[in-house]
């Protein structure tokens, strides 16, 4: 996995005995007795020949050597509730959460050498966890799992996630009027809204709960995320309320799943919710990183959810008739499954929704979607921009539009 993580460089200078000194002195006072320094010799050793073998980046832990490779549990390392929880969110904010790093004493019995490295500024692995990890400055990022809370003082540390959230849609829609000993009536508004609801039309409250129109351009003028330029005509440009949003943090999974009220899985259960995505090279996303930089968007929310679609890159929530319907007439919830991208493909036959908004019998009905196959079959270079960013540019039109326009019905004799 593409990380980066860099390093700052300190405002002071040290010779780099003295500075591996200073580092291991401060260490071994915060960890008391479980760290032992080095035997001395090996530290006025002078350095030998580099390593045949392709030098290990210490700066960058993964996953896939811990978990898959050293078989190691999640909670040998990732301890909850963290120390820290009842600092990072304040008085009934609160709760026990996973809110920090893991603690040296989960590294050091097999990275000794590697946290005692002769290394300037500092060790390479300190920076896994540390923004400046120098004997005067010892703050850590904000742990990632953290993303509701935003402390602009504090360097947040740039990286992409090796996991994806495994939420079963399907499990949680009959999760209604739900109660249980641990479950905190003070977060309880869940419960007064079910994922089910009653009425066939418009769009069902609890999905908001999880998934928000992101930076929506309600009753502002400017429609567009950035300045487009003035001769854009019908090409495409970015618009406000784009996307959704999905949840940044454990604070409304674990106001069901915590320790008190035994709804498994727990929050120590880590790999339960997280599971190690492997790439899966066969999938096409609509999305166009250079475009998106020509267009100056820099919201990594934005980027995030913009490089993860396999439908419809263009497709704008907060458009047209869109919010008035029902989230589960695009969304199949009950049947997809989050880490796994392919199963969340919106089909193109909801498109034409109840009314046949963008997909109709005939093309003078009005049809986005059959104008532009007209057009395609007219000159193949024509690009269909309605729903996408870098899909319409293929050069056949996918069997599934074809077959989603409806046999136009017989005239009456
Ligand atoms: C050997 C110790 C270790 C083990 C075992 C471990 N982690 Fe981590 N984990 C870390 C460290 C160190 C970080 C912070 C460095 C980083 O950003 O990856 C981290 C970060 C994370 C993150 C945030 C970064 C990301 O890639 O999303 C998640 C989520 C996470 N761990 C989940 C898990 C889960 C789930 C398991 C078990 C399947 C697990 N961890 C096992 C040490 C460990
Ligand atoms: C059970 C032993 C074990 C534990 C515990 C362990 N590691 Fe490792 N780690 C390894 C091995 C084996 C490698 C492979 C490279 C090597 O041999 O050094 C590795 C590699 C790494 C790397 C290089 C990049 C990578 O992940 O492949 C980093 C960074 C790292 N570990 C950090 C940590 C941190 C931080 C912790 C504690 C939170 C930790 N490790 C706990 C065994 C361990
Ligand atoms: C896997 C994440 C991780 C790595 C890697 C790591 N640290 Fe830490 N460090 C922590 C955490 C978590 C604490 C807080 C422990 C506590 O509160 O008991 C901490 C505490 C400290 C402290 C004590 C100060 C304080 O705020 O309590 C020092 C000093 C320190 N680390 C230096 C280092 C140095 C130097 C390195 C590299 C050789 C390093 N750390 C590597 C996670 C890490
Ligand atoms: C009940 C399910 C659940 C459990 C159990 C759980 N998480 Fe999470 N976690 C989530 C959800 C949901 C998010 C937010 C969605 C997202 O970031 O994609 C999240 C986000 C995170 C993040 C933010 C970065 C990222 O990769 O998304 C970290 C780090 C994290 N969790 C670590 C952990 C660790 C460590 C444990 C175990 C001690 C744990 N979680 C247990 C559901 C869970
Ligand atoms: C309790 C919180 C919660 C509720 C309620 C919820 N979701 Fe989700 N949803 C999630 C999580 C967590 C993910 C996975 C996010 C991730 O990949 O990190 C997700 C993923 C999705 C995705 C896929 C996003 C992607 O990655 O492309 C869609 C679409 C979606 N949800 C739609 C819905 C709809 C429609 C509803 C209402 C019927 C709904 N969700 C209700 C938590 C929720
Ligand atoms: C008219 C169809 C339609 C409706 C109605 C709709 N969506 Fe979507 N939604 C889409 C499409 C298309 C995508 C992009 C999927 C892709 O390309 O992977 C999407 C993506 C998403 C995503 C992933 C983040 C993103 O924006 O890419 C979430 C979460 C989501 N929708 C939730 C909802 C929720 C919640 C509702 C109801 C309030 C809803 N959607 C209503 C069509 C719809
Ligand atoms: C309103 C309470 C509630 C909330 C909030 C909630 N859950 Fe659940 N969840 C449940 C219940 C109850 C079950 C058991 C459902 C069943 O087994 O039919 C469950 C089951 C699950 C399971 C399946 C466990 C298994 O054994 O298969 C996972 C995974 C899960 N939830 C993850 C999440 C995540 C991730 C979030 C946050 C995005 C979340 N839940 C939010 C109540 C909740
Ligand atoms: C009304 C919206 C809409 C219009 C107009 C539209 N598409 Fe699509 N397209 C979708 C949706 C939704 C999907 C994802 C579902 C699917 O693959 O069927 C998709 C998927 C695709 C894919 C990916 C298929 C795959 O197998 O991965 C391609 C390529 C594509 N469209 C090309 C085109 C071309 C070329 C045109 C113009 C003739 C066009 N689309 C017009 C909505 C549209």
């Amino acid at each position: 996995m593409i990380r980066t993580r860099k390093l700052s460089v300190f405002n002071f200078v040290v010779l780099t005995a003295l500075l591996t000194l200073c580092v291991a002195t401060v260490i071994t006072a915060a960890s008391g007795a479980a760290f032992q320094r080095p035997a001395a010799g090996a530290r006025i050793q002078k350095k030998v020949a580099a390593p045949k073998t392709p030098r290990v980046d210490y700066s960058k832990f993964s996953h896939q050597t811990h978990v898959v490779a050293q078989k190691l549990e999640c909670n040998s390392c990732h301890k909850v509730p963290s120390k820290n929880w009842k600092e990072v969110r304040k008085g009934d904010a609160a709760f026990p959460d996973v809110s920090d790093f893991p603690e040296h004493a989960s590294c050091l019995g097999c990275h000794r050498q590697q946290f005692f490295a002769r290394e300037r500024p500092a060790p390479a692995v300190c920076a896994n966890c540390h923004v400046n990890n120098s004997p005067k400055d010892t703050s850590r990022y904000p742990f990632p799992s953290l993303g509701d809370v935003t402390d602009p003082t504090k360097k947040v540390s740039q990286f992409v996630s090796e996991f994806g959230v495994g939420f079963p849609h399907d499990k949680h829609l009959d999760v209604v009027g739900f109660n249980s000993p641990g479950f905190r009536e003070d977060r309880g508004w869940l419960v007064t809204v079910s994922l089910q609801e009653k009425k066939a039309d418009g769009p069902p409250k609890s999905c908001q709960v999880c998934h928000a129109t992101y930076k929506p351009q309600g009753d502002a003028s400017e429609e567009y995320v950035t300045k487009a330029p003035k001769n854009l005509g019908d090409a495409f440009w970015l618009k406000k309320g784009t996307f959704k949003t999905i949840p940044n943090s454990h604070t409304i999974c674990f106001t069901c799943h915590n320790s008190d009220s035994g709804i498994a899985p727990e929050p120590k259960d880590c790999n339960v919710c997280h599971k190690l995505l492997s790439p899966d090279p066969g999938l096409k996303f609509d999305f166009d990183a250079k475009l998106a930089s020509d267009m100056g968007i820099t919201d990594t929310m934005m980027l995030a959810r913009w490089s993860r679609r396999g439908s419809a890159g263009a497709f704008r929530h907060e458009g047209g008739e869109h919010p008035a319907l029902n989230c589960m007439g695009c969304h199949s919830v009950a049947t997809f499954n989050t880490v796994d991208l392919k199963t969340l493909k919106v089909p193109v036959k909801s498109c034409g929704g109840a009314e046949g908004c963008h997909i109709t019998a005939t093309t003078d009905a009005g049809g986005a979607l059959n104008f532009e196959i007209d057009q395609k079959k007219k000159d193949p270079a024509f690009v269909c921009t309605k729903c996408h960013v870098v899909f319409g540019k293929a050069a056949a039109v996918p069997e599934g539009h074809l077959k989603a326009i409806p046999t136009p019905a017989k005239k009456p004799d």
